[in-house]
């Protein structure tokens, strides 16, 4: 299994460092109890009054090929060139209207992130890898699975066992290879006054 932890400055949960956005992926399934541990994994994330403005449309290549194969064909093209070899693509909906008020939810979208990030994490705890995309056709996939409005379609998502980067296309093989990388923490983080960039340690 290809191996890209983090190389952090200070120590991280294991998972989390774990955590990677494959493009190569093996050919094998990811087993039910898998799967449903990932979703119990975005189950369990905070929301704006415990909204859980989260829903995935869930597509495994042999249990819903049709609408797996419905759901790549709303990828972009470069993302079309390597989802298709995983086991499951889903597609990440926020619900934008609050389900007792009828209000707009200016939370649903962090929400929806929030418990994404929570079933990548926990995806890499189990040797799986999730890859989130943004490169989809919204209205597409709106049209072709019926999603009402108030629900935004707003991420595509990969999920299986990583596989060689050897099995990929030259250029996409140099990306999965390539050092990672982040920008550090004195460029984000404001200590105590806006623009007082540093770091805590
Ligand atoms: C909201 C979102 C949209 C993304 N869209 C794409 C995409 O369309 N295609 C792609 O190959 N990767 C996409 N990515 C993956 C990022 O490029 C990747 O997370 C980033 O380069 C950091 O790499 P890492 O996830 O391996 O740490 C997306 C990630 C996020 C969170």
């Amino acid at each position: 299994m290809t191996d890209r932890t983090a190389p952090t400055a200070h120590p991280i949960e294991p998972a989390l460092a774990a955590r990677w956005s494959p493009r190569s992926y093996e050919d094998r399934a990811v087993p039910a109890a898998a799967l449903a541990q990932c979703l119990e994994a975005a189950r369990w994330a905070a929301s704006c009054i415990n909204e859980q403005p989260w829903t995935y449309l869930v597509t495994r290549k042999t249990e819903e090929a049709d609408a797996h194969a419905k759901l790549l064909a709303c990828l972009s093209p470069n993302n079309q060139g390597w989802a298709g070899r995983a086991p499951v693509l889903m597609l990440a909906v926020a619900r934008s209207i609050f389900a007792a008020s009828g209000k707009p939810n200016r939370h649903a979208a962090y929400d929806l992130g929030q418990a994404t990030a929570n079933l990548a994490a926990q995806a890499a705890a189990l040797g799986l890898q999730a890859h989130q995309m943004a490169g989809f056709d919204a209205a597409a996939a709106r049209a072709a699975f019926a999603i009402p409005e108030g629900f935004e379609p707003m991420a595509a998502i990969t999920l299986g066992y990583p596989g060689p980067a050897a099995a990929l296309p030259e250029a996409l093989a140099a990306r999965e290879t390539a050092p990672r990388a982040r920008k550090p923490i004195a460029e984000f983080a404001h200590m105590g006054a806006w623009g007082a960039m540093g770091s805590p340690a």
